[in-house]
């Protein structure tokens, strides 16, 4: 890979301003000043220090988003606020995309990852991959509401996979386990039910639960423990 791609990749420079800083001697390879952009480095195997401080080369990027209400699950989009605009341009850079969809008004995490592999595995039906949502809904759920769910629920022309409804005492708030994303698929079996859901939250993904310290509209990357579980919930090998 050519130095000023890495340094570009990492850092939240253009390729034209990662050259100048090259050329302006900013850059070091296995401890020696180089100040040709394009030189060729070997990720992860050489050592490239730039203004000081090493560049951590990363084949893929995983994060965790809390989505706010109000945000499109897309990375772009002409009308409406999208959930990229909330990572910084080093990331944006990256062609980070979110793993699968969450409606507008749905609330909650969203990984994001520019591993489109793992993305696409991650979201298979095949691989049962869980995600609970919490709910609050129109009016209290019937006793039979809970088998209605288990059975595998019929929306549409559709047949859902068996999903867990618990809900609170209350009956009016509870968390729905998927192992699937259809479209609408919480709202329109809530519908099919005769009830209306009122707010939305996904709490986990392939097991890994939203980090409480994130407000709405705020990310972190997932931890190595957490990247491991997606992986190995996606059936991906560990990147080298
Ligand atoms: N089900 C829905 O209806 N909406 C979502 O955003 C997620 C699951």
């Amino acid at each position: 890979m050519r130095l000023d791609k890495l340094i570009s990749d990492s850092a939240a420079l253009t390729r034209k301003e990662a050259a100048a800083s090259i050329r302006a001697g900013q850059a070091a390879i296995n401890g020696t000043t180089v100040r040709e952009p394009d030189r060729k480095v070997e990720p992860g195997t050489d050592s490239v220090v730039f203004r000081g401080a090493p560049i951590v080369w990363r084949r893929f990027v995983y994060a965790m988003l809390h989505k706010p209400a109000g945000y499109v699950s897309a990375t772009d989009d002409r009308s409406l606020p999208y959930v990229l605009e909330l990572f910084p341009p080093e990331y944006r850079k990256r062609g980070l995309f979110p793993v699968g969809r969450l409606d507008r008004d749905t609330t909650g995490l969203l990984i994001m990852t520019d591993d489109g592999q793992t993305a696409h595995r991650a979201l298979s039906p095949r691989r049962h991959v869980t995600k609970v949502y919490s709910f609050t809904c129109l009016s209290p759920l019937p006793p039979e509401a809970e088998k209605a769910f288990a059975d595998g629920m019929t929306i549409g022309d559709e047949v859902c996979l068996p999903a867990i409804l618990t809900p609170a005492p209350d009956r009016l708030s509870g968390t729905v386990t998927l192992t699937e994303g259809k479209y609408h698929q919480i709202k329109r079996m809530f519908e099919r039910l005769g009830n209306k859901i009122v707010s939305l939250k996904r709490e986990s993904f392939a097991g890994i639960p939203l980090d409480p310290s994130l407000a709405p509209g705020e990310w972190r990357e997932l931890t190595s423990e957490e990247t491991e579980t997606l992986l190995t919930a996606a059936g991906t090998d560990k990147p080298e």
